[in-house]
């Protein structure tokens, strides 16, 4: 069997879906490896290390001929695997949703075409055994944790308390909206650089996760949000009198607050609109807002993709593939994603995988020329 590990193509995509840690595990499978040649350069991983690994490492055609799986971070161009093989597994974040021309249907069309059977990493059921192969968590985890760093570098003041000889300096006050895996990691990291953090999420299950990590729960009280986790931990849309609510309830928050970190998703639909242009007048001169669902549709009004805008005052940071901005560690653990997927459907015998059903009818797209997964069809 082999493993087929791409350059990525997309602009801003800096990480690469192997390392060679897991180069040397996809050996001892049995597997053998291609890398296309600088693929890691962006992660800081050089073809070197990966032939000292035991990767080939060559050009994009000869890493593909005689490809079995073919790895990546982002799904490829489609008229870029000319030559593939009918059947070949594709293993990526496929982003069979987006509008933007690095995925969405077209491009998962395009693969059933080409005769690949494409699996949406992204599709991942949220089950304990597959917790070590969920790239979603794996990246929003360090997104959450750069999010705050890049408000700290927007902000013209300090987030801990300081007391010098010249006087106090006082604590940011930092507000985290939608409190999953981002979010949880936001609240740890400005509670690190010591701030003064509260935070707010529809489900209700997230208001321990922050009291726990030593935040403040910010809730709506007087409409009914998510008891404990909706299906499969995710949120769902909220009604109008849930949304006009928690509008309120930021209003009067938002004004005192310093930094805010915005991560609010719900799976399939574009994310929900947690803060007005109006809110963002009321805060204080300076402010950071970051919103990390800005490819998704935004969470705050005016947030523009790839941009840090300012409103009011207010700077909008709205940078596209935060992940990416971590590439080296994000990298590794993505690539660690894969390979535990993989191995986890090992057939030794057969030196390749053999899907199971709960996790191969939840992550395959594509198979036989045909699209066949539920959401898709559905949608
Ligand atoms: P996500 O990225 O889909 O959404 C981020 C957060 O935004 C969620 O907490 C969501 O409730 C919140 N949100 C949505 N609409 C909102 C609104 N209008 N206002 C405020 N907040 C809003 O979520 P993520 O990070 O993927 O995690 C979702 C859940 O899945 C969590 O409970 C997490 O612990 C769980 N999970 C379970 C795993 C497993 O068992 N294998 C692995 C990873 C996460």
């Amino acid at each position: 069997m082999k493993i087929s590990v791409l350059k990525e193509q997309a602009v801003g995509e800096r990480r690469v879906a192997a390392t060679p840690e897991t180069v040397k595990k996809f050996i001892a499978l049995g597997a053998s490896v291609a890398v296309e040649s600088g693929a890691g350069v962006a992660a800081s991983i050089a073809d070197e290390d990966y032939a000292a690994a035991g990767a080939t490492v060559a050009d994009r055609a000869a890493v593909l001929a005689d490809a079995g799986i073919i790895l990546g971070v982002q799904g490829p161009d489609p008229a870029s695997l000319g030559g593939v093989r009918k059947g070949v597994w594709l293993v990526a974040g496929l982003n069979p949703f987006g509008a933007g021309e690095d995925g969405g249907r077209a491009r998962v069309d395009a693969y059933a075409a080409a005769g690949l059977e494409a699996l949406a990493m992204e599709f991942m059921p949220r089950i304990t055994r597959a917790q070590s192969m969920d790239i979603l968590s794996s990246q929003s985890n360090l997104s959450g944790y750069k999010a705050v760093l890049d408000a700290a570098h927007e902000y013209g003041r300090a987030f801990p308390m300081m007391m010098t000889a010249a006087g106090t300096v006082s604590a940011a006050k930092a507000f985290i909206m939608g409190v999953g895996v981002a979010g949880l990691q936001a609240i740890a990291t400005a509670r690190r650089l010591g701030a003064q953090v509260s935070a707010t999420d529809v489900r209700s299950a997230t208001k321990e996760q922050i009291m726990s990590l030593g935040a403040k729960p910010i809730f709506v009280e007087s409409v009914a949000g998510i008891e404990g986790e909706g299906s499969g931990g995710y949120a769902t849309e909220m009604s109008e009198d849930y949304k006009k609510a928690q509008a309120d309830l930021v209003s009067a928050h938002i004004a005192k607050q310093d930094i805010v970190i915005t991560t609010a998703l719900i799976p399939g639909r574009p994310a929900p609109r947690l803060i007005s242009d109006a809110q963002i007048a009321t805060m204080r001169p300076g402010s950071v807002i970051v919103d990390l669902a800005v490819e998704q549709g935004g969470n705050v009004e005016g947030a523009v993709a790839g941009e840090v805008v300012e409103r009011h005052g207010v700077k909008i940071v709205g940078h596209k593939n935060v992940p990416s901005r971590l590439a080296a560690d994000t990298s590794a653990l993505f690539s660690r994603n894969l390979f535990n997927f993989l191995s986890a459907f090992w057939d030794k015998e057969k030196n390749a995988p053999e899907l199971d059903d709960e996790i191969g009818n939840a992550i395959r797209l594509t198979k036989d020329g045909k699209v066949v997964n539920e959401r898709l069809l559905t949608n």
